[in-house]
């Protein structure tokens, strides 16, 4: 297998006056040069991953890694750690800027999105 890019280390995270975690001690490693699709029921936390992937949502406890750097809440390390990872919403109506995947991804990279506290 190859060398993880992204890994999660029993991240959890708790949505603002939930009573329990939507993400619980969870421990992945996407690995570079494959494609991953996460699967899941609805509400199971596929969404609330992807936004603790990209940095948007800060996370309750664990450690988020890219190539085994730990992802920090600064806004220019948030600025960098964008430049790697891209975040496409589900409704195409909810894109940024653009009309096609590809060009909003590639305008949020250039921009500082701030983090959803
Ligand atoms: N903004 C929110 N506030 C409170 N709870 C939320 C919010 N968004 C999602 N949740 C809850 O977090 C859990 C995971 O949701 P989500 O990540 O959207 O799942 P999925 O994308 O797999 O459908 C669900 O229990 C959902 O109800
Ligand atoms: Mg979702």
């Amino acid at each position: 297998m190859a060398a993880p890019l992204l890994e999660f280390h029993q991240v959890s995270y708790t949505y603002p006056g939930a009573r329990h975690p939507a993400i619980a001690e969870l421990t992945l490693a996407i690995p570079a040069g494959r494609k991953t699709a996460i699967l899941g029921h609805n509400g199971c936390g596929k969404s609330t991953l992807l936004f603790l992937a990209d940095g948007l949502y800060r996370r309750s406890g664990g450690v988020i890694t890219w190539k085994g750097e730990s992802l920090q809440y600064t806004s220019r390390a948030l600025n960098l750690w964008r430049q790697r990872i891209g975040l496409a919403f589900q409704d195409p109506e909810q894109q940024l800027v653009a009309a096609t995947v590809a060009e909003d991804i590639s305008v949020v990279r250039q921009t500082d999105v701030g983090l959803v506290e």
